[in-house]
Formats: C-alpha cells, structure tokens, sequence
C-alpha cells in the first residue's frame, strides 16, 4: 500500500507493510525514528524502532537515502506533526545509501538541485512539482474529452516548418561528414532514411488542423522542439504543447475556449494538489522574507491562483496595447530597454508592463501586425484602427510568466495563403497537403498552442523553467 493509502486508514494496530526511501533518521539510545517517503504523497510516515527490536547491523544501513520496507503496527501517533505512525517489527533494507548521498536533510538550492537532475525527484520540492505537472496533464486530457475533443497523435518527425522560424533540430542518418552530396554540392537527402531532409517538429498545428477540418475539434499534447539559442527561464529545447485546433471557430471563440481551458485546469489543480500548493507556497513566503519589504509580492501562490480562476482575462488588440505602452513613457526616464512603435514584436518587458502593472490580470491580445506573425494566420480585412496590415492572432499572457498561449483564427482562403506562403519564401510544395485543404472544403477555423512548462511555472510558482519539466533540454545541456 501506498503511503498516501496508509494515511487515509484509522490507526487500530493493523499490520502494514511501509515501502520508500528514508528522509530522515533520528537515533536515541532506546527509540529510533525513521521518516519514510514514497512519493506518493508529501506526507511522510514515521516507523518507531523501540529499543532493541531491529537489530544494529540493519539500523546502521537504513540511512538517510536509503530504500527500505518496514513491516509493523499502524498505531495513533502521540508525537506532534503526525497522526499515525508504525511501531517496526521487521526492516528489509533494499539498498543503503552511504554519505555521499547528495540529498541530505536541509535545504538544497534548486541550482544545486539541477546539477543532481537525477536524485531531485526525491526532494519535497520536486516531488511536489512532478506531482502537480501530473495533475494539470492529466487535467488537460479531462477538458478536452468533455467538450468533446479527439486527442490526434501528430508526428514527431516532420518535413515542413510549421512556425516558418528555421529553429529546427534536424533528423539524419548520415553519418557527420559521410552524407552524399549532390553534383552541385548540397548534401542529397533522396539518398536519406525518409528520402528527404526531415527535422523535430516545432507544433502539431498543421497536422492538426487536417484533423480538425475532419474530425471538427481535436487536440494533440506532444513534445516539441526548438533549436532556438535562448538561454532563459522561460525557454526549453524540449518542451510539451497543447494544441487545440477547432473546425468553425472564430478568433472570438478561441479566445472563450483558452481562457475556459486555462480556468479548468488550474482550478483542477486547486482542488487536487492542496497540499502540495501549500507546501510550494509555504516555500515561497519563506523566500520572499528574504528580500526587501519593497519588493516582495503582493499575492500568495494559492490567492494568485484563484484570482486567475475567477477573473475574467482583459482582451484588447495588439495595436490598443502599443498605445498603452508609449503612453506609459514617463517624461525623463526611458522606461523601456527595446523602443515601443507599432509593429514590434512585443518584449518580454513590454509584456509583463501590461500584465503585471497596468491590467494586473491575464491578458489576451488580438490583431497582431501581419509581419511579425506566421504565414498561415488569418489576414484582417478591415485595418480596426491599426496603421498596417494584422491578422487574426491572439496571445495570452501572464503575470510572471508573458506569453503562455499562441494561437490564431487560421488562413482559410487559398489564394490568400498560397500568396502569404510565397510572400514568407516557403515552397508551396513542402506543404502541399495543407494548401489542399484550403481547396477541398475550406472552412473557417482556428487553434492555439498553449506552453506545457509554461503553466506548470505558473501553477507551481517556480521561477526557472529548468525546475518545471522531469529533463530539461536546454544549450549545452542534455546529460540526464
Ligand atoms: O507561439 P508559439 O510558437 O505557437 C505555435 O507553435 C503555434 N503553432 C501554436 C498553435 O497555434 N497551434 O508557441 C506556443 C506556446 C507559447 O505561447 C509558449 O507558451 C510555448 O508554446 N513555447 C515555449 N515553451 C518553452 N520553451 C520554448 N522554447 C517555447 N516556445 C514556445
Ligand atoms: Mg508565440
């Protein structure tokens, strides 16, 4: 039995048999307290060794990091800080752990932490966070089903560029400096395994949206991968997408499905990890005494949350956000590092401006300048106030966070998007099967991607994205 089961029993001296790795052990000359943890839960169970019972030798290997099994009685504990605990009578000892066992009873930095990639899932903190991440996947997977969407598995190996950034990892089985090349010096991918150049792929998106212009609403929840050369908290090499992707969907009704998608899973999170938020939390204002009174935040992790839940997100055009930006411009000091003007491609500081200063709230922002946006974005007709060209684009974003969603109402004309993809230089051929679409029952619809590790951030209140995902793949980084 599992600990989290154990600790729903009413302790009546049954025999149970306890099964983890020891988080502590405290030793008096006639009672022994050992702290075994299994994951299942936060909670940890104390076994109480009375004088004599389990023999020295065993004790001495039962160590901090060591993988046990105590076999005893379920009884009320009278000790504080636990309702129950188990009175040994038999310790197996899996596997000893021996001193250099990195993960010692105190606190460890989550720098530190990442360096031991391999052991920081038996910490309280990753335990925490993987048992949350889980949570709000699996949560992801209860909404869809409800609103009666298909989970569509897309390839992990495309040939085609779905965000047209040129940030892909490319898949090969040629050897490094053996591939064939052809009579003009370009290395020849006919002779590759696919018998084209092929890559990771960067979205689902275009896969999906063959799906949805079938099967009306679908969903995929994959990895994806970008070669893109950010080192920061927010940026993975590696990282899960939810992509949603809805035949007959407007821009208007994709923003109502991200932010009712966004509220149920982190209410789902609310309701079922209450203790691990508490713990996160609890960490969280221990941190925060560390800083000076002028900079610490305002809402607890948990208060934050809920506000998220029960607040509508503001919506406002791209272009409505830019004279918000340059009306913030205080007369003397240059309140931005990049210079706002209509057109930019939003910064991260512009951003967190809007969400965390001016709105206070999550943001959704529409009608983005057709330039800075992919090719496959539906192109506005009317220009809505703007002084160029803007298409059909909404981004989420969030305090602490910026831009957790990207999403679109999607390209449904033809010859609008076969004239967008020559505008981009992409060759209409590579993508062929999805400019048909477009000629075999076009419909209007639309779709988003929202960042996995981007809303465990945010659920969990950790602060580097490193800290949110079980492997992180980052430059220079992909030992464990
Ligand atoms: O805005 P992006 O690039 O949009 C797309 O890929 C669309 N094809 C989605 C769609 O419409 N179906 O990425 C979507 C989201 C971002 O808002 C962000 O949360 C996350 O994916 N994201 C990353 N997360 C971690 N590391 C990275 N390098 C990320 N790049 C994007
Ligand atoms: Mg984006």
């Amino acid at each position: 039995m599992q600990i989290k089961e154990i600790l729903k029993l009413t302790p009546e001296g049954q025999s149970i048999v306890v099964k983890g790795w020891v988080k502590t052990k405290r030793g008096q000359s006639n009672i022994v307290f050992i702290n075994i943890n299994d994951g299942s839960t936060l909670k940890n169970i104390q076994a109480v060794v009375e004088n004599g019972k389990i023999s020295e030798d065993i004790l001495k290997l039962a160590t901090t990091g060591s993988a046990i099994a105590v076999t005893g009685k379920l009884v009320a504990s009278a000790g504080a800080g636990q309702t129950m605990e188990v009175l040994a009578e038999t310790i197996e000892v899996y596997g000893t752990a021996d001193e250099s066992y990195p993960i010692q009873p105190k606190k460890h930095s989550l720098e530190f932490l990442r360096e031991k990639a391999h052991l920081r899932f038996r910490t309280n903190v990753f335990g925490a966070v993987f048992r949350i991440r889980h949570a709000l996947a699996y949560a992801v997977h209860k909404f869809y089903n409800e609103q009666g969407f298909f989970y569509l598995h897309t390839p992990i190996i495309t040939a085609s560029d779905a965000e047209g950034a040129g940030e892909m990892f490319r898949v090969s089985t040629f050897e490094p400096n053996k591939a064939p090349l052809t009579p003009e010096g370009n290395i020849d991918f006919s002779q590759d395994f696919f018998g084209r150049e092929t890559a990771l792929t960067v979205s689902g998106q275009l896969e999906g949206e063959l799906g949805a212009l079938a099967l009306s609403r679908i969903y995929t929840f994959g990895p994806t991968f970008r070669a893109e050369n950010s080192n920061t908290s927010r940026h993975l090499a590696e990282f899960w997408m939810i992509e949603p992707e809805v035949a007959f969907f407007e821009l208007e009704d994709n923003m109502n499905l991200a932010e009712s998608f966004v509220k149920y899973v982190i209410s789902y999170a609310l309701e079922n990890c209450k203790e691990d938020l508490e713990f996160l939390e609890n960490r969280l204002l221990e941190e925060e005494k560390q800083k000076p009174q002028n900079e610490r935040s305002e809402l607890k992790l948990i208060e934050k949350l809920k506000f998220v839940v029960e607040n509508d997100f503001e919506r406002l055009t791209y272009t409505e956000a830019i004279d918000i930006l340059l009306k913030s411009k205080p007369a003397q000091k240059k309140q931005f590092q990049y210079e706002v003007a209509w057109g930019i491609d939003l910064q991260s500081e512009h951003e967190r401006y809007l969400v965390e200063k001016h709105f206070k709230k999550p943001v959704i922002l529409t009608n983005y300048p057709k330039e800075i946006k992919a090719f496959y974005m539906k192109q506005d007709d009317e220009l809505n106030g703007a002084p160029g060209a803007t298409v059909r684009a909404m981004d989420v974003l969030f305090p602490g966070i910026g831009e957790i969603i990207g999403g679109s109402q999607r390209e449904d004309n033809y010859e609008k998007l076969m004239a967008r993809v020559k505008e981009v230089g992409i060759d209409p051929e590579n993508i062929w099967w999805y400019l048909e679409t477009r000629k075999f029952g076009s419909a209007p619809h639309s779709g988003f991607g929202l960042g996995f590790e981007r809303l465990v951030l945010f659920v969990t209140g950790m602060t580097n994205i490193r800290d949110v995902i079980p492997f992180p793949r980052t430059p220079k980084n992909a030992e464990f």
